[in-house]
Formats: C-alpha cells, structure tokens, sequence
C-alpha cells in the first residue's frame, strides 16, 4: 500500500534521511520510532507529496507519484504542528477541509458528521477551535485527515501535548480506522504506544531506520534477557539448582526464557513473597541497538 525504497533527504549538510526503505501492507498500523530528529516528519512530508527527496522511490497505492491530485484524494495527513482555522468551529474546519478534498452536498455532510464522531467532538462542534483544549485540537487534527475517507492515513506524533483522556480517544479511534482496514502510519517517540498500535514499528535514529519488525520480534532479538526477582520470607537452604544471584531474601534471575524459570521455581515448591518478571520492552531495544536512551 506504501513503499518507499532508498529514500534520502538532505538539508544543507544534514543528512535528515538516509537510505531509508519500507513496505507497508495494506491494513497495517506501522509505527516510525524514534527521538527528536530522527527524521520521521521528513518521511512522512515526503511519502504525502509535500516534500522531494533528493533520491530514492516512494509508491503510495499504487502510484508512484504522491503530488498527484487522485494520489493525494487516497492519502489522510494528520500533521505534526496542528493546522486547524482557530477561529472557525469544529464543523467549519471540516466542511473546509471536505471542500477541499472535492466533497460536497449530503456526503460532505455525512463525511464531516462521521468525522465528528470520529474525534468525539459532536458536542462541541458548534464552537470555536479557539475555545479548545490541546487535547481537543488534536483530536480535531486527526479528523481533518480522515474527513474525506481516504484509505491511507498518517499522523504525526498525534499524542504530544494531550491530556491522557484525549490520549485513550485518540488510541481508540486509530483502533477504530484499524479494524477498519485503513492503512496507517504513525509516528511517536513514546515507545508504549508503539507498543500497543503498531503491527511493526521501524526504529529510527539520526535519518536511519535501525531495524523493522513486529514489536515481539524486535525485543526477542535486541531486547537482551528478562529479569525475574523472587523475594522470600525466608530464604530456602538450597537454591543452587536454579540459576542466578541471591542477595538476602531476593532471587535474581537474568534469562532468555523466563517462562520456562518461573515454572521450574513454582514446581519446586517454593514459596515466595513477590514474584515478578521484568521483561525487556522497546525502550530496552533501542538502548541496544543505539547506546543511547529514547528519552534522553
Ligand atoms: N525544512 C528543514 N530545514 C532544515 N532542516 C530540517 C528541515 N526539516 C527538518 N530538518 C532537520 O532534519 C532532521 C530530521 O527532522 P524531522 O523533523 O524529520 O525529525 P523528527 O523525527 O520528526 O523529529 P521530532 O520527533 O522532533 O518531530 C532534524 O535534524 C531537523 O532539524
Ligand atoms: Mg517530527
């Protein structure tokens, strides 16, 4: 549905993205991750036609030229900075941007009507985005991108700056244009999001992607070992068929297989009183893979 290949864009003497290649099947939510300036509104600007690589092949549905007007009719684009007309309403926003996108009459209305449900905003769609709240202008954001029903959507960072309440609706309403088949692209530096919408996620630092795969298997390869912590009342005499370290009444296990130890410590009896597993997650695979935290 998407699919870029060798992409690269320089400003001057910044790389911003370098080599960048990816196929993104259609119905997939495909998260871009990475920290600030790792050059992930640079794709995006370029896979929506708004920016020219200086190399490199994008094809969206099909087309191999995103600045094409039935190209951009099939292409929804939540932007990063909010574009919204702070003094028209909700619904005003959206009839123009349906207008825009050509719609008029009964389906401009039904389109706008659904895009209003869509951001959760029906009650408030006689009022000004003015009179909106961070969260509300987002989600407002989001909207504009799906109003004329495109099957390919793309939002940028759609969560920075909202109250968690926005943040769940947001999080449901991608849910929502899931199960509906669309295909989606969404950036973030927040790797729990990542976590939880993405069918694959592209790591990326610096203009470059990292590695790209499903959450799971980017842990499984980069995330290193789990940790199991067994804390007892009192200590057992013998623990030396299990493997790690005991430091008073704490057991510590670093493992590949978790599972399999937390099995073999429940059938030996033992009782505890905490047991837990920390298991490595995203921000671990990109400290691994990088040297570096993504909340630096
Ligand atoms: N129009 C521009 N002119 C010059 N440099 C730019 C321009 N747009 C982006 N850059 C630079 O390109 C690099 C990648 O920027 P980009 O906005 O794509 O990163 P990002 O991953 O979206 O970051 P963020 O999480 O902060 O949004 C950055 O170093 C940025 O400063
Ligand atoms: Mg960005």
């Amino acid at each position: 549905m998407v699919a870029v290949k060798n992409l690269r864009k320089t400003f001057n003497s910044l790389v911003a993205v370098d080599d960048v290649s990816f196929t993104i099947d259609s119905g997939e939510v495909f998260g871009l991750l990475g920290p600030n300036g790792a050059g992930k509104t640079t794709i995006i600007n370029m896979i929506v036609g708004l920016l020219k690589p200086d190399n490199g092949a994008i094809n969206v549905d099909g087309s191999d030229d995103p600045t094409r007007i039935d190209v951009r009719m099939r292409i929804g684009n939540a932007p990063q900075a909010v574009a919204l007309y702070e003094s028209l309403t909700a619904r005003e926003n959206l009839t123009f941007f349906g207008k825009v996108y050509g719609l008029s009459g009964r389906r401009l209305k039904e389109r706008v009507d659904w895009a209003l449900s869509f951001a959760r905003l029906e009650d408030r769609a006689k009022d000004r985005v003015d009179t909106f709240s961070g969260g509300m202008k987002r989600r407002l954001n989001m909207a504009g991108a799906v109003v004329h029903d495109p099957p390919v959507i793309l939002f940028d960072e759609p969560t920075v700056g909202v109250d968690p309440q926005s943040r769940n609706l947001i999080f449901d309403s991608i849910e929502d244009l899931k199960r509906q088949g669309r295909t989606i692209v969404y950036t973030t530096h927040y790797m729990e999001e990542a976590q939880r919408l993405c069918d694959r996620v592209a790591v990326m630092d610096r203009g470059k992607i990292l590695d790209l795969n499903t959450v799971d298997n980017l842990i499984e390869k980069h995330g290193g070992k789990a940790v199991i912590i067994a804390i007892f009342d009192t200590p057992p005499q013998d623990l030396s068929q299990f493997p790690g370290t005991i430091e008073g009444n704490t057991l510590r296990i670093e493992t590949m297989q978790p599972t399999q130890d937390l099995v073999n410590l429940a059938q030996a009896g033992l009782k505890f009183r905490q047991l837990r597993v920390d298991r490595p997650d995203l921000e671990t695979v990109f400290l691994n893979l990088t040297g570096r935290s993504l909340r630096d």
